[in-house]
């Protein structure tokens, strides 16, 4: 096909295929089902189309980038030093490697490399995307936008984007719209990935359903700010640009240097888009965690039981009530450093502090692991309160501009990460904390976006919103690298940095400050579209809940966090002996079914009121199932399962019943829920040999 300047990427069921035409424009051809290369070959016979733009009409090319005409969005962008704006990329070559593929550029006048490069997995249908922009001249080149992706999705008649919105407290939330004519921009300026939008889109043809269809999707692997951007022109072609940085933040490439972009991951699936969330579930596990056969321990966190106001005996007295629950991790949160007895003092002094803690942390974590639990700590190094002694020695580690005020959110600013020494010294620090303390697990937070976000002694200030992120990586790399044992989890005010990027090189990520078992079911099923039940981290907390004051019985509370990583997170000094002695009934039931569910492959089940999910793996079934009230006295509607062998049979561990799969399908599985308000069950199904 190389004669034709035509390639394809394949996966197991996909082809991408890609073509420099005549003008060495490197141009989307196809993005679906898997074609032979005769079949690829033939694109090129196709008629005038999306694919095969005539001048002035909706040029579509796959590197956003190097024509005139083109007056879409571009996803490649640069500023040479004489002020020449536009690129002229001749076609170098298309280096080969096992799953993965190059196309070099250079600029037709300016001293500038263009890579892209596309990789596939074995046994995955997502393609990782990636640029590279080398300036290999003297004068700085400045880049203005750089996508590591540019997608071209096939025509579609009414083609509709799916996305995930939010705010604190209300991550994740699924949202399918059709998509206008023009640009629709999500993205974060934030300085991290944000709870306001996550880095994935969709695109279907409008007429997708959970089971069927075609499903086009996108995931940016990065945690600093981003902008996808999704194009519809005038004749319904859709066209998803995914990268890194923001308006009107631009990179400077110096002589020599070369600029990485994050991976954009694509991912065509038919089957709807619970298939879609499961090929995403099974790239994340098999190809983007570090430790992906690990099942996650039942943690125990104690923010909501003691906010700010303990001591080291009663972290004690609730490591003991966690461990009687059955909990595996034991991880104590904000306030255990410095002078950090409320949020206005103390952030960035993270030695324990001398009241709470007066012979350091070492007898509470052996208290803890004679408990036979694992110990956790919360961080949030990226930040400081003024009130703290880190900010007394250096005022200017802190992002600030002259003559600016800097505004604090939660009585903090943010460190200057990108600088050097900055996150030296903080990599020191936090070394030196693991290599003293036998910590097993960190909560490593992010509280609050960036503001005023300068640099004043840098002659390249805008590097600060890519290099907070990748120092923030680097950092977490060197800890692994030398503490293998330990786990981390991402936290950000609740699941403000939630994606593939931070995802690399962390364990699991806290969903939602929000643990109220009702708003969850909504913010778990956005957060299942792309990032698997293996990382979502969900507390049990007390009833009513602190932030939403509803009132939920322990069961529904339970089944519900059952269906991520299960935690508990309420004040167990306060809990009933019943709740006690439930939750831990509760607990051992998750933990018969945890690999199914960290691990397995999750459907989504609604059935009027009644909603849940399906996780299978191997030979066992696990439906939670949760319902919070019946209407006019009618009986629950059954809950059909989905992918099982409709020859097989079922049976059901808590009643015995044998089901037969051809009758679960067609017609359903009775969860028996109580007829009360707030209904849950756990259902386990074992398929017989
Ligand atoms: C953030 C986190 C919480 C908790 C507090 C502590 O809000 O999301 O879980 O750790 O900080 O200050």
């Amino acid at each position: 096909m190389h004669d034709s300047r035509l390639w394809a990427i394949d996966t197991p069921n996909t082809s991408y295929v890609v073509a420099v035409d005549e003008h060495d424009r490197l141009r989307g051809l196809h993005w679906g089902p898997k074609l032979s290369p005769e079949q690829a070959l033939a694109l090129l016979d196709l008629p005038a189309s999306p694919f095969r733009p005539v001048v002035g009409r909706e040029p579509r090319f796959d590197l956003g980038a190097g024509s005139a005409f083109q007056y879409g969005h571009n996803g490649l962008q640069v500023r040479f030093s004489d002020g020449t704006r536009d690129l002229e990329l001749v076609f170098a070559e298309a280096i080969e490697g096992d799953g993965d593929l190059t196309f070099v550029f250079t600029d037709r006048h300016y001293p500038l490399e263009v890579r892209t490069r596309y990789r596939s997995h074995p046994g995955s249908d997502v393609i990782e995307r990636t640029l590279a922009l080398r300036n290999t001249g003297i004068e700085p080149i400045e880049v203005v936008r750089a996508d590591s992706a540019t997608w071209v999705v096939p025509g579609l008649d009414t083609p509709r984007l799916s996305q995930l919105h939010g705010e604190w407290g209300a991550e994740t939330q699924l949202t399918r719209t059709t998509i206008p004519y023009g640009e629709t921009v999500i993205g974060s300026r934030r300085g991290i990935t944000s709870h306001q939008a996550n880095p994935w889109v969709a695109i279907d043809d409008g007429e997708a359903t959970e089971t069927s269809g075609p499903v086009w999707s996108t995931a940016l692997a990065w945690s600093g700010t981003w902008r996808i951007t999704v194009e519809k022109g005038p004749t319904g072609s859709v066209v998803v640009s995914a990268g890194f940085g923001h308006d009107p933040i631009a990179i400077r490439l110096g002589g020599g240097e070369t600029l990485e972009t994050p991976i954009a991951a694509g991912l065509h699936t038919t089957g709807g888009f619970a298939s879609a969330a499961s090929a995403w579930h099974d790239y994340a596990l098999a190809h983007v965690l570090p430790h992906p056969d690990e099942v996650r321990p039942v943690l125990y966190n104690s923010w909501e039981a003691t906010e700010f106001d303990f001591t080291a005996e009663d972290q004690m007295r609730l490591a003991d009530r966690a461990a009687a629950m059955g909990c595996e991790l034991f991880v104590m949160d904000d306030g255990w450093f410095g002078a950090r007895v409320n949020d206005r003092a103390g952030l960035g002094d993270w030695t324990p502090n001398p009241e709470r803690f007066p012979d350091g942390l070492g007898p509470l974590i052996k208290h803890v692991h004679g408990c036979g639990m694992r110990f956790g700590i919360w961080v949030e190094p990226e930040m400081v309160n003024p009130d703290s002694d880190l900010y007394r020695a250096h005022p200017d580690w802190v992002y600030h501009q002259p003559h600016r005020r800097r505004t604090e959110a939660r009585q903090q600013l943010v460190l200057n990460l990108a600088r050097p020494d900055v996150a030296d010294y903080l990599h020191a620090r936090l070394d030196e904390l693991l290599s003293e303390n036998a910590i097993d697990f960190v909560k490593w937070d992010m509280n609050r976006p960036f503001t005023e976000a300068g640099w004043p002694d840098s002659d390249d200030p805008d590097r600060l919103w890519f290099d907070h992120t990748r120092n923030l990586y680097a950092i977490l790399d060197r800890l692994r690298a030398d503490h293998p044992n330990l786990r981390i989890e991402s936290c950000s005010s609740g699941g403000g940095r939630v994606d593939f990027g931070i995802l690399r090189r962390t364990d699991q990520v806290w969903t939602s400050d929000n643990t109220d078992a009702v708003d969850r079911i909504a913010i778990q099923d956005g957060f299942a579209q792309v990032y698997p039940a293996r990382v979502m981290g969900a507390w049990v907390t007390d009833s009513p809940n602190p932030l939403t004051r509803r009132e939920v019985p322990l069961d529904f509370r339970f089944h519900v966090a059952m269906a991520g990583v299960l935690a508990v997170g309420g004040d167990l000094r306060i809990w009933s002996d019943e709740d006690q002695a439930r939750g831990a009934e509760l607990v051992a039931d998750y933990k018969r079914i945890r690999e199914a569910v960290q691990l397995g492959r999750r459907h989504p089940l609604r059935a009027g009121a009644v909603t849940g999910v399906q996780y299978d793996r191997g030979d066992r079934t696990v439906v939670l199932v949760w319902r919070r009230a019946r209407s006019f006295g009618y009986p629950d509607p059954l809950l059909k399962l989905h992918g099982l062998d409709p020859d097989a049979r079922y049976r059901d561990e808590r009643t015995g019943r044998v089901h037969h799969g051809a009758i679960l399908a067609a017609h359903g599985l009775d969860a028996g829920l109580d007829p009360a308000d707030y209904a849950s069950a756990m259902i386990e199904l074992t398929r017989l040999p």
